[in-house]
């Protein structure tokens, strides 16, 4: 095994610690709910991960795309939905996963892909099975559950032998918007409220709703009161990450992820430290900025104990440099060019996607490598 001396950078290090932590945490939180968990594996996209995401859980997962669908699937988890709306082009794809025996679930907002799926089963002679996607205030996608258009899917799935109504699904996504535990918790009432009634009025129209799905990561977090809801989706809430930190959905400790690179120059007459991870090994996301707006693309850390280098953050990046400036000469003695920090990314899921395998790290030593499932 490379040690954090010998690893190439840039490299994505995962705290197991930490994730195991905020996997237990999360499983009690469900657990005193009353819901099930079926984390959403497109943050970890790791079979690693997701054994330990779904340890004693029902075992289902979600996925982002069919190329997760497979791996998981291949990998032993069965019971998936692809939480990204079907279209008519996905199908043979989708099909082929379930003649081999997954259990996979779609998702709709429109009729047009409703029918579509319809008449895809009826001709291959196939069951496919549907959960309609509900806006419950993200403003993404899905339909409003006060719609017409809620029943109008549900009837033209239901009418079909060849397709089960599998249920509702929403993502809170607003509660990224919020920065308080106490505004996060208002947004999870809101999405509970949303999809409760989505699945109250198609079970009042006489049809079946047996999966009510919802969940962020924030909400799943600090919700107070799921009753009605059958399942959390959260995904993020593996690694967590700065976007997480800011809005106040976690702590500093739970913060797992982060990315290994090295110094390879100092800037004097500008005043900044070049580092060799950039755009594409940090991302560009900057939602931490939001309510931090010093974070810019990364905070800086020390990278053996990942604590804090106070003041120092990557304030620009292209693709392979990132700059954090320096306000005192001294930086450039205590990290000299070949020495290595650590940084925290703004968005997990986004930084993670670059890199084909997490560096699993116990304290400071490198036990493992998991390998990671990226592309479409
Ligand atoms: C449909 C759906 N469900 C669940 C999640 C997981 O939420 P989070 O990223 O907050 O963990 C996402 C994330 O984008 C999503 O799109």
């Amino acid at each position: 095994m490379p040690s954090l001396n010998t690893l190439p950078t840039p490299s994505l290090l995962l705290n197991k610690a930490a994730l195991e932590r905020n996997i237990t945490t999360m499983h009690q939180h469900m657990a005193q709910l009353d819901v099930a968990l079926r984390p959403h594996l497109k943050t970890a996209k790791s079979a690693a991960i997701a054994r330990l995401a779904t340890a004693g859980q029902a075992g289902g997962v979600t996925v982002s795309t069919l190329r997760e669908a497979d791996y998981f699937f291949t990998q032993g988890f069965s019971d998936l939905i692809y939480a990204v709306g079907i279209i008519p082009a996905k199908l043979d794809t989708v099909a082929a996963l379930i003649q081999r025996g997954a259990d996979l679930k779609l998702i709709t907002d429109n009729t047009t892909a409703a029918r579509a799926v319809v008449d895809y089963a009826q001709s291959h002679n196939l069951t496919l099975k549907v959960l309609i996607e509900i806006d419950s205030g993200a403003q993404r996608a899905g339909v409003l559950p006060e719609s017409e258009d809620l029943l109008d899917i549900g009837r033209i799935l239901h009418q079909s032998p060849k397709v089960d109504l599998a249920g509702v699904l929403t993502h809170a996504g607003q509660s990224y918007r919020c920065n308080t535990p106490a505004a996060i918790r208002t947004v999870a009432q809101q999405e509970r409220a949303a999809i409760v009634q989505a699945a109250e009025r198609l079970r009042a129209a006489g049809l079946p709703c047996p999966i009510v799905s919802a969940g962020s990561t924030p909400t799943a977090a600090l919700a107070e009161d799921l009753s009605g809801i059958t399942e959390m989706r959260p995904g993020v809430f593996v690694f967590y990450d700065l976007d997480q930190l800011a809005i106040g959905a976690c702590q500093r400790e739970d913060l797992a992820l982060s990315v290994l690179a090295s110094v390879i120059g100092h800037n004097r007459h500008v005043g900044h430290l070049i580092l060799d991870a950039g755009a594409l090994a940090l991302s560009k996301d900057l939602s931490a900025q939001d309510f931090r707006p010093e974070v810019a693309y990364g905070e800086v850390c020390d990278y053996l104990t990942q604590a804090p280098l106070a003041g120092l953050y990557v304030r620009s990046v292209s693709q392979e440099h990132g700059l954090v400036p320096v306000n005192d000469p001294n930086w450039y003695d205590c990290l000299p060019v070949g020495s290595k920090v650590r940084i925290l990314p703004n968005h997990a899921c986004i930084t993670a996607a670059a890199y084909d395998s997490y560096q699993v790290l116990e304290g400071s030593t490198i036990t493992a490598q998991w390998d990671r499932v990226n592309g479409w």
